[in-house]
């Protein structure tokens, strides 16, 4: 676990670096043992129904809603939202000090180490961005790719990591292929299957493999090292992994992996302020990878992956405060998280079970899925029934038409039994 302090720390010191008057420091000071108090005092349990009660008053989320679409969109915890508050206000009180300046580096440094300790790779392979869509798109524009190459992902893509590629094929001259994915046999795939389904699409001229670490629709966790090196072997160049569904949300270890490069939407499940991303990219691939912003020709590439992050003016608060983001999950503790998803996954499938009509469509087994469920209503319209449920009981839920036809569930830490059931309820009254 890191020291639960350590970006504010360096926050409070970045700003006395800076020289500004005794007023600032101390309205900084007192945020700073604010958020330190709220994420200290969180002691939260994944089996103690007071500790989720208690987890729920921290967030904003409207009481006349039921929100299950945290793959969607996440929510920031108060003490998030308090300290991007407080940064932005700190920003406008010396905005070219604060916006220009070099105070927030050192801040940044070890918001990046933070982030790469749960990642379990090098600060150095890791950029922060603006969300797993740019990572796809430096990837895309900067590789060197032409006539003859192949990318290959399988159809439950999603679109910010597929149409990147879709469009400048035109202009570069590679090619794209799809493969189905079998998303109606999501419940019952295993992970050899899963391998394979890649491995045996991938052909002589296949350069690039993409594939989410989790998928959005029906929340399948992809066996991330086995199909890395299993494309390897195969010949393939360059694995790159969406993982915008899985940061934050189940453990990801980049350590000894094959993946050159892992995009991630930390507002998703770590819950940081909207418009942040952190893109990996491993040593071996950045000499290949040409940087996409160019603010600063005279410094460079350093040749780590601070090289993508070259923007000129940006939003600091948002930055810092993805690292209270990182320490209110940190505080929240990796095991407490995955006891609590897994018990709501379990309470979730045991309700569909026990309903003829209602169809899971997720993998069957907790250590292949996620808290992405997919639910189908035999004999109903999954988008009516989404647009019903609103309406109904103020349930917010993603709904997939098509093959899959189903409503996806994506409940958070804090979504209670009661609301869950409260949900399955409506979905069941309403169900044909
Ligand atoms: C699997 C997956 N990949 C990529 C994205 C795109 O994320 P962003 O819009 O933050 O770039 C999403 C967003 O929902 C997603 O679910």
């Amino acid at each position: 676990m890191t020291d639960k302090t350590t970006s504010r720390r360096g926050f409070l010191h970045a700003i006395s670096a800076g020289s500004v008057g005794g007023a600032v420091l101390g309205r900084a000071q007192a945020l700073d043992a604010a958020i330190t108090g709220a994420i200290g005092g969180l002691h939260f349990r994944a089996d103690d129904a007071s500790a989720v009660r208690r987890l729920k008053e921290q967030y904003f989320l409207s009481r006349d809603l039921i929100y299950l679409n945290h793959a969607s969109i996440g929510t920031a915890p108060r003490p998030v939202v308090d300290a991007h508050a407080g940064y932005l206000a700190l920003c406008e009180s010396h905005p070219s000090l604060y916006v220009w300046g070099s105070v927030w580096r050192e801040v940044t440094e070890r918001i990046r180490a933070q982030a790469a300790a749960l990642l379990r790779c090098a600060a150095d392979d890791l950029a922060i961005t603006h969300n797993t869509t740019e990572g796809f798109n430096i990837l895309a524009h900067g590789l060197p790719l032409g006539a003859g190459d192949e990318i290959l992902f399988s159809s439950i893509n999603h679109s910010g990591a597929a149409v990147p590629w879709d469009v400048l094929a035109r202009d570069r001259g590679f090619s794209v292929r799809r493969f189905d994915f079998p998303v109606d046999r999501g419940a019952e795939l295993t992970t050899e299957e899963v391998v394979a389904l890649h491995v045996d699409a991938i052909r002589p001229e296949t350069r690039v493999l993409v594939f989410p670490h989790v998928d959005n629709m029906i929340g399948l966790r992809h066996p991330l090292k086995e199909i890395a090196a299993a494309a390897k072997a195969r010949g393939v160049e360059f694995v790159f992994v969406d993982g915008a569904q899985s940061v934050g949300m189940i453990p990801v270890d980049l350590s000894a992996s094959d993946v050159d490069a892992y995009a991630m939407s930390p507002h998703k499940w770590l819950q940081s302020p909207k418009g942040l991303g952190l893109f990996y990219v491993s040593e071996a691939l950045r000499p290949r990878l040409p940087r996409m912003w160019h603010k600063t020709a005279a410094r460079g590439m350093d040749g780590t992956a601070r090289d993508y992050e070259d923007y000129s003016t940006r939003a600091w608060p948002a930055v810092v405060a993805l690292g209270d983001a990182l320490d209110f999950q940190d505080a929240l503790g990796e095991q407490e998280k995955n006891r609590r998803y897994e018990s709501l996954w379990g309470r979730l499938l045991e309700r569909v079970d026990a309903e003829p009509k209602l169809v899971w469509r997720s993998p069957r087994e907790w250590t292949s899925s996620s808290v992405i469920m997919a639910v189908e209503v035999r004999g109903a319209s999954a988008p009516s029934l989404g647009t019903e449920l609103l309406d109904s009981v103020g349930g917010v839920v993603r709904a997939f038409g098509g093959s899959l036809n189903a409503l996806r569930i994506s409940p958070n830490l804090m979504t209670t039994e009661e609301e869950l059931d409260r949900f399955m309820d409506a979905l069941v009254a309403r169900g044909v």
